[in-house]
């Protein structure tokens, strides 16, 4: 039988049913554990980043070319022929008249819909600008289950920039499907969207608007933090919000054992470094396993069986 995400274009997390998710982040495992060279052979996927990326790009390029398959693409928009004034929609139409599967980062909301619309080939989201990162959002799953070792009825913290990380958008719709509680800690200006609050309140998944990252930690199982991102401010605006989240040491005293910190990175100063050296620092795992992650969606995408 094909599997549900065969050919689909894989751009928002609310398109995901909780089967599929749990599909991808058990692929994951397996391809962690036993890892394969031969889902992608004679495949060619296009990776496009019209925004900057160090671990989505080349996460997404190492997981092409490790299953077998070859990659083309750009790392900046401003080398094609959207410099010239060409339009989504027709770059799009041509990269996927070269490619089985074209992998996107654009600046803009909804680009990634929009590129779908006129791709003859599957279109996979890697981050348009505040909106959703479903690929971040498959690692993160992947993750949280490596460490928890379930992803029902946990409790996760997320810390810092919820209005503007769209990261933290797609997790919280993906964890909204089993049973988790929430704690959002944010400035009142990067509060979570209300979008995503009344999503919650709709299906009667519980969260909790917290101030104190201090009062936050030891109740929860994963506590996520988040860059500021300072691109997306003007300076004094930066400047009101900036250092307000810093996560030290030895304010993990008092976390549960199993307790993991988690990060998308990059980071700038909200984790210090010295948090690394703690057993409850997962985010250079979480970055590896991108890779899993990003294996397991290209080749459920590109191969009817997996
Ligand atoms: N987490 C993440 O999306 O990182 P990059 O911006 O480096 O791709």
């Amino acid at each position: 039988m094909a599997n549900p995400l065969y050919r689909k274009h894989i751009i928002s997390i609310p398109d995901f049913t909780r089967e599929e998710l749990e599909l991808v982040v058990e692929t994951a495992g397996r391809l962690k554990a036993a890892p394969r060279h031969d889902l992608l052979a004679g495949k060619v996927v296009a990776s496009c980043f019209f925004e900057p990326s160090t671990r989505t790009r080349l996460s997404f390029e190492t997981s092409i070319q490790r299953l077998g398959g070859t990659v083309i693409g750009f790392a900046d928009g401003a080398n094609t022929s959207a410099k010239k004034g060409e339009t989504l929609a027709d770059t799009i139409r041509i990269i996927s008249s070269y490619t089985d599967a074209v992998v996107m980062r654009h600046p803009q909301e909804g680009a990634a819909r929009l590129a779908s619309e006129f791709s003859a080939v599957p279109v996979i989201n890697g981050g348009d600008g505040a909106n959703q990162h479903p690929s971040q959002t498959l690692l993160d799953l992947f993750t949280i289950k490596e460490s928890q070792g379930r992803l029902e009825n946990l409790a996760l913290a997320f810390v810092g920039d919820l209005k503007y990380g769209r990261t933290v958008h797609s997790l919280t719709q993906a964890l909204s499907l089993f049973n988790c509680h929430f704690y959002f800690v944010a400035p009142e200006v990067l509060a979570m969207p209300d979008y995503i609050c009344e999503e919650l309140d709709e299906r009667g998944i519980s969260y909790t608007l917290a101030s104190s990252l201090e009062e936050v930690i030891p109740q929860v199982d994963i506590l996520y933090m988040t860059r500021i991102q300072r691109e997306r401010f003007d300076e004094a605006e930066f400047k009101q919000i900036q250092g307000q989240y810093i996560l030290k040491a030895e304010m993990l005293n008092h976390a549960r054992p199993n307790m993991k910190v988690m990060h998308p990175l990059p980071r700038v100063d909200e984790i210090e470094v010295a948090v690394d050296d703690t057993p409850h620092a997962y985010y250079f795992e979480q970055a590896r396993n991108g890779v899993f992650a990003r294996q397991a969606l290209l080749a459920l995408v590109l191969n009817e069986t997996v």
